[in-house]
């Protein structure tokens, strides 16, 4: 099945910088569009809820300025991320900003609800929904979302914990429509490797949490730098619902990374200070552990730079192989 226009209009690279919670505001969004991948923030980082409106009207008039500036630049679309969870009481009045300002493609995460895809296509907007696995996946899509994003093993914030190669290949297996694969990609290497299991985008948070756009504090960003897949803790704690977060950001919060206690589901309330004193996601600082790829703080500009020639060199070396298999004599 064809893409969307919204996820077919040409991208420097088949990225989305997926929502970050308190990381990804207007400065990231914009650098992500005017970069040439998709761009996107949780409506909720948006505080007060006022302030969405500014937001959207903020992104959109820098990159049409920024088109307008650059003739032959890439400038992709954004997208806003919905929260769709009991706890979240803004649901509702953002969707109507949302509506208002025809946000091209809305990310829902948390809760699949035909009335939020109703009131997207109500426009010709797009509705992208995560999920960790294939079950998910075919809600969400019988609910009415034109497209899927696996958030498989490895990824930050609520991952999950299926293989992306099962994840993907299951989904693939009876849906053809837009499929993003999300999960620990930090690197172009892994980028070329999210389109040859099957997708059609690479889904990447944590890679962007180091760069100079992005809101969260100095420390973090260099702990993004200095971690590696061994820093990285997959608790329930936090929020009540599974996820990834960095050791060194326990440890500062004064708890154990080892011997974390499991926490009740039913206690999940997003964005409000999680379970524990220290507040995911301002105190326990989520991650995934793709960051071993993440070696300094560049600008966004400077990042789809360097993923762009580590997919070019991939694809090239990528092509070699292959090639040289083609040409091997069956055996026998
Ligand atoms: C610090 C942090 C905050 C996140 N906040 C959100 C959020 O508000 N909404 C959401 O849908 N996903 C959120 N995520 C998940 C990401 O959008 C995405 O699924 C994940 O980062 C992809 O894996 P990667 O970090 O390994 O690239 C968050 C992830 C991190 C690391």
């Amino acid at each position: 099945m064809p893409l969307p226009p919204a996820l077919s209009r040409p991208l420097t690279l088949p990225v989305v910088g997926s929502p970050l919670f308190i990381a990804s505001g207007p400065e990231l969004v914009t650098a992500q569009c005017q970069a040439g991948v998709i761009g996107s923030f949780p409506a909720l980082n948006a505080r007060p809820a006022s302030l969405l409106s500014d937001w959207l009207d903020r992104i959109t008039e820098e990159n049409a300025a920024y088109a307008a500036a650059h003739p032959h630049a890439v400038v992709a679309p954004f997208a806003v991320n919905q929260i769709v969870h009991r706890s979240n009481d803004r649901l509702e009045p953002d969707m109507d900003v949302i509506v208002k300002h025809r946000v091209p493609i809305v990310i829902t995460s948390l809760g699949a609800r035909p009335e939020i895809n109703d009131a997207v296509h109500s426009y010709g907007g797009i509705v992208l929904h995560d999920v960790t696995s294939n079950e998910f996946a075919r809600k969400a899509i019988e609910k009415g979302a034109d497209g899927i994003i696996a958030v498989a093993a490895g990824a930050g914030g609520h991952a999950g914990t299926q293989s992306p190669f099962a994840l993907v290949q299951e989904i693939r297996e009876w849906f053809d429509g837009p499929l993003l694969m999300s999960g620990a990609i930090a690197h172009g290497r892994s980028i070329l490797a999210a389109l040859a299991a099957g997708a059609d985008l690479a889904y990447i948070g944590s890679a962007f949490l180091a760069t100079a756009e992005a809101n969260n504090p100095p420390a973090y960003k260099q702990m993004i730098v200095d971690s590696t897949a061994k820093d990285i803790v997959y608790s329930n704690l936090f929020t009540g619902v599974h996820g990834n977060y960095l050791r060194g950001s326990i440890t500062a919060a004064g708890l154990d990374p080892d011997d974390l206690p499991e926490s009740d589901p039913s206690a999940m309330d997003f964005g409000s200070g999680g379970n524990t004193e220290a507040r995911a996601w301002k105190d326990i600082w989520g991650s995934g552990q793709g960051i071993g790829a993440v070696k300094q703080r560049l600008t966004v500009a400077d990042l789809i730079t360097t993923f762009r020639t580590q997919y070019e060199a991939a694809a090239r070396a990528l092509d070699a192989r292959t090639s040289l298999h083609a040409a091997a004599p069956a055996t026998t």
